[in-house]
C-alpha cells in the first residue's frame, strides 16, 4: 500500500519529527552511558505504542521501556506478571517503528527468563529480533549474573531491574519498597555489583531510599535509571499514563505532569454529543460516474465539515 493510499499505517513522516530527528542525533546505549559519565540526566517514560512512541520522541525523549506494566495500562490486568511474552514483543516492535532513533528497551515478562537459561537466553533474543528492542530489562539479584553472563556473551544487552520487584508480588504480596532496612539495603548493593559483573550494560533501580540509591552509585559505574529512588540517578522513569494523569491511584513519587484524563472524558463527550445531534457533517464521497447506473457525480473532492475542498488521497479517508 502506498502512502498515496492515504490510509493509516503509509503516515509520512510529519515535517516537524525529520527536522527534530536532523536536529539531534540517535540515542544509543554508548550515547546513555557518556551522558551518565557527564552528569548529563537522561529521560525515559514506558510506552506502549507507536503512537504516544512517535510524540515521546518529538518531545526528547532518550530511552522507552516497553515494560510488563503493559498488563495493566495496555491490557486491564491488575498485575504485571500476567503479561504474554508474545504481546510485549509485538508492542516492542510498534514503539521501535513510532521512534527509531531512540533506545527501546523490552521488558522480559514473568516466566520468560526464570525456567531454563537456554529458554531465557532465546526470549531475550526474540526481543532483538522480532521486536527490534535494544535492549531487554529483567527483575534480577545477584542469582541471575550466571543467565545475564550468558546473554550478554549471546550479544544481548541487559539492563538488571534491582530494588522492589514486582514480579515477585506472589512472595512479598504487595508492589511496596525495598532496601528499608539495613540487610535489604546491603543485598541491593551486593545485587548491582554481581550483575554489573556479570555484564549489565545499565541497572534500573525501583522504590528504595536515597541513601540505597547513592550506595548502588558509588558501587558501580553504568548507567543507574531510577523509579521512586531519588534525583541522584543516571536517568529516570516513570509508567507513561501516571505521568499524563490517567491511572486512578499513580504511585506517590509520580508528580502528574498532565490530566489527560480529563481531555480524554471531555473529548469523548463531545463526539457523544456531536453523534446525538448528527452533527458529523456530509460524506465527502460522490458516487463515481457509472455509465447506465443513473448516478452521476465527480470522484473525490470531497469538503470537510468546514466546507473546505480536501485532496482526494486525504490519510483520514476510511479503508474500503
Ligand atoms: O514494567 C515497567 O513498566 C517497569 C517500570 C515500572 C520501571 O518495570
Amino acid at each position: 500500500m502506498s502512502e498515496a493510499d492515504g490510509v493509516r499505517g503509509a503516515e509520512p513522516v510529519p515535517s516537524d519529527m525529520s527536522s527534530q530527528a536532523s536536529e539531534r542525533s540517535r540515542v544509543t546505549l554508548s550515547s546513555l552511558a557518556k551522558m551518565a559519565r557527564a552528569g548529563q540526566p537522561f529521560a525515559c517514560l514506558t510506552c506502549y505504542d507507536a503512537t504516544t512512541a512517535r510524540h515521546l520522541a518529538r518531545a526528547g525523549l532518550h530511552v522507552l521501556l516497553v515494560g510488563d506494566t503493559a498488563a495493566e495500562m495496555v491490557l486491564g490486568f491488575g498485575r504485571t506478571i500476567d503479561m504474554d511474552l508474545d504481546v510485549l514483543i509485538a508492542l516492542t516492535a510498534g514503539v521501535k517503528r513510532g521512534a527509531p532513533d531512540l533506545v527501546v528497551m523490552g521488558d522480559m515478562p514473568f516466566m520468560s527468563y526464570q525456567a531454563g537459561e537456554d529458554e531465557a537466553i532465546k526470549n531475550a533474543g526474540r526481543f532483538l529480533t522480532e521486536g527490534h528492542a535494544d535492549i531487554v530489562k529483567l527483575e534480577a539479584d545477584a542469582s541471575f549474573g550466571p543467565l545475564v553472563a550468558k546473554m550478554t556473551r549471546a550479544g544481548i544487552p541487559v539492563c538488571g531491574h534491582i530494588g522492589a520487584r514486582p514480579q515477585r508480588v506472589a512472595m512479598t504480596g504487595s508492589y511496596g519498597s525495598a532496601g528499608r532496612t539495613r540487610g535489604e539495603a546491603d543485598a541491593i548493593v551486593a545485587d548491582a555489583v554481581a550483575l554489573v559483573e556479570a555484564g549489565c550494560v545499565q541497572l534500573l533501580i525501583e522504590a528504595v531510599p536515597e541513601a540505597v540509591t547513592e550506595a548502588v552509585l558509588e558501587a558501580i559505574s553504568i548507567p543507574l535509571i531510577g523509579i521512586g529512588a531519588g534525583p541522584a540517578c543516571h536517568g529516570q522513569v516513570l509508567v507513561w499514563q501516571d505521568l499524563v494523569g490517567l491511572t486512578d491511584r499513580p504511585p506517590t513519587f509520580a508528580a502528574p505532569a498532565a490530566d489527560l484524563a480529563r481531555a480524554y472524558q471531555e473529548a469523548g463527550r463531545a463526539w457523544v454529543v456531536r453523534v446525538a445531534n448528527r452533527a458529523v457533517g456530509p460524506s465527502p464521497y460522490t458516487a463515481k460516474p457509472e455509465p447506465g447506473s443513473g448516478i452521476a457525480g465527480a470522484v473525490g473532492g470531497g469538503r470537510s465539515a468546514g466546507g473546505q475542498e480536501r485532496p482526494v488521497a486525504s490519510r483520514s479517508e476510511p479503508r474500503v
